[in-house]
């Protein structure tokens, strides 16, 4: 039977000190609440449900945008955990299976971790919570066990002393039957420290019903949130950890780890180099062989075997470079395309373009793409030569094996093996030189005796 997910992100997250609601706050580049989501998808979940509550207009529009399948239900009041899931009983009632209930805010369970979730499921838990022991266990809901059989949890405002004293934690991730959860959630009161519907409570609710309850224990760091803005970066900082570890572990040369920050969705192909301070925003992909070279930033570009990025190289959306390509310092690539073996290599911006197979463009060489009010393309064939410092007046088009010449304004289109020559002529005035200095230099005199 398929398995459902909530996500609970109602929460305000006040110590965010953030217009902006707490769960759209990315890490890798992604949101707190899709880590989630992503995590879950190891259940192959056939319904996945968003509680929105604080900005939830801004949230629903970031997780459609993600994946238009995700049902958003808004919660209008945070009356706590256990409201928040009775939110997504429409959406799941008739849905059968399993629901899964993670936290929004929660961002590194481990896909592992669920599974083993799951097979507790399997082997006859009603009720199965995630647990953990907690170093210093603070305000957490506190697992109260009898051998491997979950009795209750026992909030920490209504704790007492001896219940306080115990170090196995609540995470926050739920995983029952949908039709015990939400007959479970029924049931919940609000008679208790915090004055809230406590979804933890669905735990002496199953035993009372003499359905099973376990709890299984993932590692400290996987249960990591996110309630500030330290917090966020600290978040973060685990992320590129991780992720440095899975580039080096899968074959990916990193000469300096530390210095490389990688998104949530970066895909480097094995023997590529990634030198040091190397940023890459998302949707990237470099394939097998390639090298980027130190500071240089990439999003949203694909990077084709054995070609060289950089040193101080940027490739921004849309830049797709083909095998054996380079891009060599302070370039900037934009929604185009370099053939195989095309070289971009010094200070040139090449947006809204084509560049063909083996072309070399010049230093200097700038693709005019924007004339204030729309963008247009430039098309370069194979194996140009564009001389240094040649504009390129977009709409243009230069044919295969054509060339244009040095400090070229480029407004129309060049036939292929054409020169397109488009500069002032050169004139020479022999000794003329000294004659301009002295020139020059005897109305300063004069200037400077006049004032
Ligand atoms: C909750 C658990 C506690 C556990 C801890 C782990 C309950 C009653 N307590 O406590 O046992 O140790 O998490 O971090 O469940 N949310 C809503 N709507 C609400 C309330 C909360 O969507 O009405 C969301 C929040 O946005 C957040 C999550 O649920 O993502 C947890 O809420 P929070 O208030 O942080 O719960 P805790 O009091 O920390
Ligand atoms: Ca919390």
């Amino acid at each position: 039977m398929a398995t459902q997910v909530i996500v609970l992100a109602a929460g305000q997250g006040t110590r965010m000190q953030s217009e902006m609601p707490k769960v759209l706050h990315a890490i890798g580049g992604l949101p707190m609440f899709a880590h989630a989501l992503a995590a879950s998808a190891v259940l192959s979940p056939a319904r996945q449900v968003l509680v929105v509550g604080h900005g939830g207009e801004a949230v629903a529009e970031a997780a459609h945008k993600l994946d238009p399948d995700v049902i958003v239900v808004t919660q209008e009041d945070q009356l706590g955990t256990g409201h928040a899931v009775e939110q997504a009983r429409a959406a799941l009632a008739d849905a059968g299976g399993d629901t899964l209930v993670l936290y929004g805010d929660t961002p590194f369970i481990e896909p592992e971790t669920l599974e083993r979730m799951a097979d507790a499921r399997a082997t006859g838990a009603d009720v199965v919570i995630l647990g953990f022991e907690a170093a210093a266990p603070g305000r957490y809901g506190r697992l109260v066990m009898t051998g491997d059989r979950l009795d209750r949890i026992v909030e920490f405002k209504d704790a007492d002393d001896t219940k306080r004293a115990i170090t196995f934690c609540n995470s926050g991730v739920v995983l029952a039957d949908t039709g015990t959860l939400f007959s479970l959630v029924a049931e919940l009161g609000n008679d208790n420290a915090a004055g809230e519907y406590y979804l933890t409570d669905i735990v002496a609710l199953a035993n009372a019903r003499g359905l099973r309850a376990t709890a299984i224990a993932c590692a400290e760091a996987e249960t990591l949130g996110v309630n500030s803005r330290a917090e966020l970066a600290a978040a973060e900082a685990v992320f590129q950890t991780r992720k440095r570890a899975e580039m080096l572990e899968t074959g990916v040369t990193l000469t300096a780890p530390e210095t490389v920050f990688f998104a949530h969705d970066t895909v480097i192909g094995r023997d590529a180099v990634i030198e040091p301070n190397v940023v890459f925003g998302p949707g990237v992909t470099v394939e097998t062989g390639a090298v980027i070279r130190a500071f240089s930033h990439l999003e949203g570009a694909h990077v084709g075997r054995g070609a060289i990025v950089g040193p101080y190289a940027r490739l921004r959306p849309g830049a797709e470079l083909s095998n054996d390509a380079r891009v060599g310092n302070f370039c900037e690539i934009k929604n185009a395309t370099l053939g195989d073996g095309a070289k971009v290599n010094h200070l040139s911006y090449i947006g809204d373009a084509s560049v063909g197979a083996a072309s070399n463009i010049g230093a200097g060489t700038v693709t005019c793409n924007y004339d204030g009010v729309s963008k247009h393309r430039t098309t370069i064939g194979e194996g140009v030569f564009i001389g240094s410092d040649t504009m390129l007046v977009a709409p243009v088009t230069v044919g295969d094996h054509a060339m244009t010449a040095s400090g070229s304004v480029i407004t129309s289109d060049v036939p292929a093996e054409a020169l397109a020559l488009a500069r002032a002529r050169q004139e020479i005035k022999p000794g003329f030189a000294p004659r301009l200095i002295a020139k020059l230099r005897a109305a300063k005199a004069a200037r400077q005796k006049g004032s």
